[in-house]
């Protein structure tokens, strides 16, 4: 049985990660309001990540016997002051994702929960690949800058990007 603390850490994460996939939703409506298609495609399928996350901690929550309760989702933003500045506050928010993920990973330490540590562990890994997809997509459109076509270029670069299911267990 899982203890009440690791619990409720993991329902607020369930929480975070749907919101999460709102706000990247939002930033998907953002850019196709935009005309920058590409960028809204990026941000459609990462939404669709975010909500496989969130089961991933569900189901695992379930698998453990625990009992699932789900709270309020906040409201995202609905716009940004330019392209980039939205990919800054993705890049931002992936950060604080990260801080999130390993408080979950120091509370499943102290309780020697080992199984979420298991979990977690995936978690982490996904958490450098977050940040480093974000970071790298705000790199190139700083060094764009204000240059239309390089613009041009990245966003049907962004265009390709599929939504692949991970695996559906809770722990792979
Ligand atoms: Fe579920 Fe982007 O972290």
């Amino acid at each position: 049985m899982i203890k009440t603390t690791v619990q409720e850490a993991i329902n607020q994460q369930i929480v975070r990660e749907m919101f999460s996939s709102n706000l990247y939703l939002s930033m998907s409506a953002y850019f196709h309001s935009i005309n920058l298609p590409g960028f809204a495609n990026w941000m459609h399928v990462q939404a669709q990540e975010e909500t496989t996350h969130a089961i991933k901690f569900f189901d695992y929550l379930l698998a453990r016997g625990g009992i699932v309760t789900l709270g309020v989702i906040d409201a995202p933003e609905l716009s940004w002051e330019s392209p980039l500045a939205a990919f800054e506050a993705a890049y931002e928010h992936e950060q604080k994702v990260t801080s999130w993920i390993n408080e979950i990973a120091d509370l499943a330490f102290a309780e020697k929960d080992h199984p979420t540590n298991v979990l977690i562990q995936w978690f982490i890994n996904e958490q450098v690949e977050e940040e480093s997809n974000a970071s790298d997509i705000v790199a190139r459109m700083r060094l764009a800058g204000h240059d239309r076509s390089s613009m041009f270029f990245l966003d049907n670069e962004l265009k390709q990007r599929k939504f692949v299911p991970p695996a559906t267990g809770a722990t792979t």
